[in-house]
């Protein structure tokens, strides 16, 4: 059978079928917590150069596959490949994170180049491309961007901030730049998503890491609108393709609320979510999480016992089960083995 006959797993789960289990997969699973990733990434001459070597970015995409069997694969790319093909100029420093030649919002509009955007995400989509014609029938491909917000915060700082100072600054003080810079943000992503789709991703996921940190009014106008915006036209375009929004940091009211106005098929949730309200919002869209990267680290009687926690909790909606965050490098490969067999057994 061919893969346009066969859904996948995951894909019946994102429509908003419940199974008795769980597909899996983990964000971040493509990564340095895997040997092969770190043999491979020594070749390479920076992060950046992974991403846009189709070749090498479609093996590691496939690691985990091979390695775990996970239900998903992610496109490995990252966030930041967005500003990058806008022109802005990106680093990734060993060590460090990213490091981005910074801006404030009236600045970045008059640099960014939108019409240049084609040569870099044609070939993160060869990526896409390679990774389709590898991967299992049963194995869901996933493709993503991060949402306006958090793409802007690195933007605006330059760098990872653990408040997103600058870019809450930015909004306040220059809202109208601020705001023609999320919905250029959110215009650029909806084609990259788009063209990721058309290259074969069967769902997609908008990474908003940094809604947390906002204030109710402004995680409406910054977060909520942006991605509500993205998810229509993209459902206009693809009306089969699931979208799954991650408003880390967004809980309680703020999460039905970004659920319930947005239409994403999906939510990510985070690892504080508490599971009785994961469960609460499984009654409307499918739920991915939550367990903690860093018990995945810790493993023991612990990981079984929350694992199992999860499994009985979320019983009963449509569930995807995933970590609360990304995979941390220093997670021990036994316990991603014992999770999976936790989650299928
Ligand atoms: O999930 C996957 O396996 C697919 C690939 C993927 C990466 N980044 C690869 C990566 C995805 C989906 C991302 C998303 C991403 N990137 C987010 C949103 C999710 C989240 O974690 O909140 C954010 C905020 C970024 C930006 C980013 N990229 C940061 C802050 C860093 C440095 C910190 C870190 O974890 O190293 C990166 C680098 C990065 N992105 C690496 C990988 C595998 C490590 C780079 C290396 O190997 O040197």
């Amino acid at each position: 059978m061919s893969k346009t006959e066969h859904v996948p797993t995951l894909i019946k789960v994102l429509r908003g079928e419940r199974m008795e289990k769980p597909p899996i997969w983990l964000m971040r699973q493509a990564g340095r917590y895997l040997p092969e990733y770190r043999a491979l990434r020594a070749k390479a001459e920076s992060f950046l150069d992974l991403c846009y070597r189709p070749e090498w970015a479609a093996e590691i995409t496939l690691q985990p596959i091979h390695r775990f069997g996970f239900d998903a694969a992610i496109l490995f790319a990252d966030i930041l490949i967005v500003p990058d093909a806008l022109g802005q100029k990106v680093d990734f420093e060993e060590g460090h994170g990213p490091r981005l030649e910074a801006f404030e919002p009236r600045e970045l509009l008059r640099r960014l180049e939108p019409t240049k955007t084609n040569t870099k995400f044609a070939v993160i989509c060869e990526t896409v491309e390679r990774v389709q014609a590898g991967l299992p029938r049963e194995t869901a491909l996933i493709g993503f961007c991060g949402a306006p917000w958090t793409v802007a915060t690195y933007m605006i700082a330059g760098h990872g901030t653990p408040d997103q100072k600058p870019a809450r600054l930015a909004a306040f003080r220059d809202p109208d730049h601020f705001s023609r810079l999320i919905d250029l943000l959110a215009d650029v992503s909806v084609e990259y998503l788009s063209r990721q789709i058309n290259a074969g991703a069967e769902a997609v996921q908008i990474f908003d890491s940094w809604a947390g940190v906002l204030p109710d009014d402004q995680f409406e106008r910054w977060c909520v609108q942006p991605v509500a915006r993205m998810t229509n036209a993209l459902r206009a375009r693809h009306p089969d393709v699931p979208v799954i929004g991650f408003p880390r940091g967004a809980n309680g009211e703020s999460a039905r609320h970004f659920v319930e106005t947005t239409g994403v098929n999906a939510i990510g949730c985070d690892t504080a979510m508490p599971l009785k309200e994961m469960r609460a919002l499984g009654e409307t869209a499918t739920v991915q999480g939550n367990l903690d990267p860093f018990l995945l680290v810790a493993g023991g009687p612990l990981l079984e016992s929350k694992t199992r926690d999860i499994l009985r909790a979320i019983d009963g909606v449509p569930h995807v089960f995933n970590l609360g965050h990304g995979i941390v490098p220093e997670t021990p490969i036994e316990n991603v083995e014992r999770l999976i067999q936790l989650v299928r057994s």
